[in-house]
């Protein structure tokens, strides 16, 4: 090495980057580790910390013969989610950030961070990480380097990002990245014994500055809080600079629709977190849609840019899936169940006798025998739950059998149709196509949804979720909102904006609409209507599906009164709804873009007609 000033972080040769060299040596410098690991994302890697966390009780090995190559980690009961609470965008204007975000001053906050980051990995070993969100190389790609003192952070984001080497050659000496700094928060004392998930029970923190592009997350090891390509960078600060320059990045699935005649549609789907954006981006079509193929594209983050044809084209940042276990089967999602096979890291969900994972909904019968996240016996007439509400499978996109051959295509695939879905029981009819871009935009701000256990907080009230953003954007949601209106009258080939709700109860709080697989019956009248070649009725809301234009065909079982009971249009029950919209706009007044004021005043007029 012939960098002399920075000799103690022993930086492999591949590594020329200057900022980056500087950036290491000031954070081994600030936060003290025992050692430092220049990470390279190899199998040998993999194999070699999974191995350490086995000997240390982070990980269990999974029976090899269940469960190839696969591990369980069960984390702390008080880190088991995002906190969104403790998530700050420090901007320098307090209104950039505005008012649905956590602000702080970023003076104030860097001296804060500066006291709690100092010597936070005595004892530890600090991994850099360097990775690509995007395909290696692609102009669409950008590249992190995650500093943390978390091997199962590290082993995570191989998984979920693109680890390697190559991305110190891609930097070179003088190459832009994002610096992402992860600590648990819990420095070992001289000779003090590690716990099998350190995380700091006092503080936490996930901070942002989104004018340096600069990432700092103190506290948790777990998911978004501590994978920070993925919430933090693919979406915080990727929204502030597609907001900058002319693109989006956004909390969606994407994924490919194939006709029998062979025509392909993609489409994006932006649902809240654990509202089913895996399930759909891995639907697996009714046997009576022969011919219909639905590939994947991404399952939750879209970065989305328009092409010189003038439409808009979406790329699936991440590499892998960090997906909620507990309803996910064989019937509901084979695809994800095949997906996790083997090479696989699940967190928070129940082990079996036989060295195998279960969680609530894998199978009808549930096994007479478990150890429950917390790694207490388990029967089913224990009375509680096996696994986490919160509880995850992790594993490479390249193990789901309907991944898209374009998947990685690093000019991502052209978009015919964004779907935003909120989880609600009431009001929101099971689809909508709005009647101009405008109309779309006004859909997706004043999206709903009853909250969910991805996040620490209440679970099952309605909040106001714009765009399934409202954890993830990185800058004023009203300029947001005027982001989205100002980039989409900008391109020639608009995708149509339609909202769907597979979530809508009986009277026994029981789904009507039987979701899932079925759910392509709505799919199949979104991308026809992007065709123009289904038919659908006028209402105020904009344009909803009639019974007769979808397609029945194996579920002649679902009556027409069910049919009207998730397709209803309630007045009493909008009239409370437009009262919420205008709660959230008035929250955003300062910079509401005028449009959608106006788009409320003729919803309410119409409805009320
Ligand atoms: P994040 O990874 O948190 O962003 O969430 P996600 O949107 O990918 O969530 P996921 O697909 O993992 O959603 C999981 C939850 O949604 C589970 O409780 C599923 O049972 C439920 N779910 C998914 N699709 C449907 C559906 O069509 N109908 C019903 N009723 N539930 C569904
Ligand atoms: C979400 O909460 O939307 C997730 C999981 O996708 S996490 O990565 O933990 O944010
Ligand atoms: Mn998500």
């Amino acid at each position: 090495m012939n960098q002399p000033y920075v000799p103690h972080i022993a930086a492999p040769d591949v590594v020329r980057n200057l900022r980056a060299l500087e950036w290491v040596a000031e954070i081994a410098e600030l936060t003290k580790p025992d050692r430092i690991v220049w990470c390279d994302g190899s199998q040998a890697e993999f194999d070699r910390l999974t191995e350490e966390m086995v000997q240390s009780g982070t990980l269990r090995r999974l029976n090899p013969e269940k469960r190839p190559n696969s591990f369980l980690a069960w984390s702390d009961p008080t880190d088991v989610a995002r906190m969104e609470d403790r998530t700050f965008i420090c901007t320098q204007n307090k209104e950039d950030a505005g008012p649905t975000n956590n602000w702080m001053d970023p003076a104030e906050m860097r001296s804060t961070l500066a006291q709690v980051f100092d010597g936070c990995m005595r004892g530890r070993t600090m991994y850099v990480v360097p990775f690509s969100m995007g395909p290696l190389g692609s102009h669409i790609a950008q590249i992190g380097i995650e500093i943390t003192d978390s091997p199962y952070v590290v082993v995570s984001m191989h998984m979920m990002t693109r680890v390697s080497p190559k991305v110190w050659d891609l930097l070179g000496t003088e190459g832009r990245f994002v610096p992402c700094i992860h600590t648990v928060g819990a420095p070992l004392a001289a000779g003090q014994k590690d716990v099998a998930w350190p995380c700091n029970k006092e503080h936490k923190y996930i901070v942002h500055f989104p004018e340096t592009r600069e990432i700092w997350s103190f506290g948790s090891g777990y998911g978004g809080n501590a994978l920070l390509g993925k919430k933090c960078l693919a979406l915080r600060i990727a929204s502030f600079m597609g907001k900058d320059e002319g693109w989006f990045a956004e909390h969606m699935l994407i994924l490919g629709v194939t006709s029998p005649e062979g025509e392909k549609t993609y489409v994006t789907a932006a649902f809240p977190s654990a509202c089913g954006k895996t399930n759909f981006a891995m639907l697996v079509p009714p046997p009576a849609f022969k011919g219909w193929k639905v590939t994947t594209i991404g399952e939750d983050i879209a970065w989305i840019k328009p092409g010189k044809d003038g439409r808009l084209y979406a790329i699936n940042p991440e590499a892998g899936l960090f997906g909620v276990a507990p309803g996910t089967s064989m019937k509901t999602n084979p695809n994800c169940m095949m997906a996790v096979r083997e090479n696989a890291i699940f967190t928070n969900v129940a082990l079996t006798d036989d060295g195998d994972v279960w969680w609530e909904g894998m199978t009808d019968e549930k096994p007479a025998h478990l150890t429950d996240w917390q790694g207490n016996s388990w029967t089913p007439d224990s009375g509680r739950l096996s696994s986490h509400p919160n509880s995850r499978f992790t594993c490479s996109a390249r193990q789901v059998p309907s991944i898209d051959p374009d998947w990685e295509n690093p000019q991502g695939v052209p978009i015919s149709a964004f779907v935003f879905g909120g989880r609600r029981s009431n009001t929101v009819p099971l689809a909508v196509q709005a009647f101009s871009w405008t109309d779309g935009v006004y859909m997706a701000a004043t999206m709903g949804s009853e909250t969910t256990a991805a996040a620490t907080g209440k679970v099952g009230v309605v909040r106001r979720d714009p765009f399934a953003m409202i954890p993830f954007c990185g800058y004023n949601m009203a300029d947001y909102f005027g982001h989205w209106l100002k980039l989409g009258w900008s391109v020639k080939h608009r995708p149509h904006v339609f909202q769907v709700n597979w979530f809508r109860t009986d009277a026994n709080g029981k789904f009507v609409w039987p979701g899932f697989g079925e759910n392509m019956r709505v799919l199949k009248w979104i991308v026809d209507r992007t065709r123009g070649q289904a038919s659908g009725i006028e209402t105020p809301l904009g344009w909803v599906p009639d019974y007769d234009d979808l397609d029945w065909t194996g579920l002649e079982k679902f009556s027409r009164d069910q049919f009207k009971a998730v397709t209803s249009i309630k007045h009493d029950e909008w009239e409370a709804e437009l009262q919420s919209h205008d709660e959230l706009f008035e929250r955003l007044r300062d910079r509401l873009p005028r449009q959608l004021q106006l788009r409320r005043e003729m919803l309410h007029l119409d409805l009320g007609a």
